[in-house]
């Protein structure tokens, strides 16, 4: 009885770690990474990046107060597609190859503000979570 109850709760453990969307540490993972340069409220205030309020219903490049680069509009007029969980988790990783030359990725370790990926595959699932739910 001990056992089974251990094993079961030893099960749920490494359920939770490895299936679970956790949405607090995806929500302090993108006020850390993402939060210096896109506003995640639905105030939509613009800074440096485009507010990421409502990012799934819409087509990428398509905030309609923000001044993408023309690297990202030309690409995505070429390329179209939508963002969903597995199209960021590959932008966030390599965001020079999703959308070459767009200007988040240009920005360089050192400078106040830089873009820097997460660094488990578990959190950036959490973060990601966390983003195509903000609507
Ligand atoms: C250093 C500032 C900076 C950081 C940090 C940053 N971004 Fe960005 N992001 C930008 C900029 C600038 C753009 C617009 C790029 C362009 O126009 O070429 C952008 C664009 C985007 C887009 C495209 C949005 C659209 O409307 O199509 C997504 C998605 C995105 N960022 C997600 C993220 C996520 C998630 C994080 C955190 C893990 C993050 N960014 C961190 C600056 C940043």
């Amino acid at each position: 009885m001990l056992w089974s109850t251990l094993i079961a709760m030893a099960c749920a453990g490494v359920w939770w770690f490895f299936v679970r969307d956790d949405l607090n540490v995806g929500g302090r993972l993108a006020i850390n990474h993402c939060g210096m340069c896109h506003d995640l409220t639905a105030r939509q205030v613009m800074d440096k990046g485009p507010p990421l309020w409502g990012l799934t219903e819409r087509p990428p490049g398509t905030h309609p107060r923000y001044d993408y680069s023309p690297a990202f509009l030309e690409h995505v007029r070429h390329h179209p597609f939508e963002w969903n969980r597995e199209v960021l988790e590959e932008f966030l990783q390599y965001p020079e190859k999703v959308i070459p030359g767009n200007v988040m990725s240009r920005t360089k370790m050192g400078h106040p503000n830089f873009y820097q990926d997460v660094d488990h595959s578990r959190f950036r699932k959490d973060l990601v979570a966390y983003i195509i739910q903000l609507k």
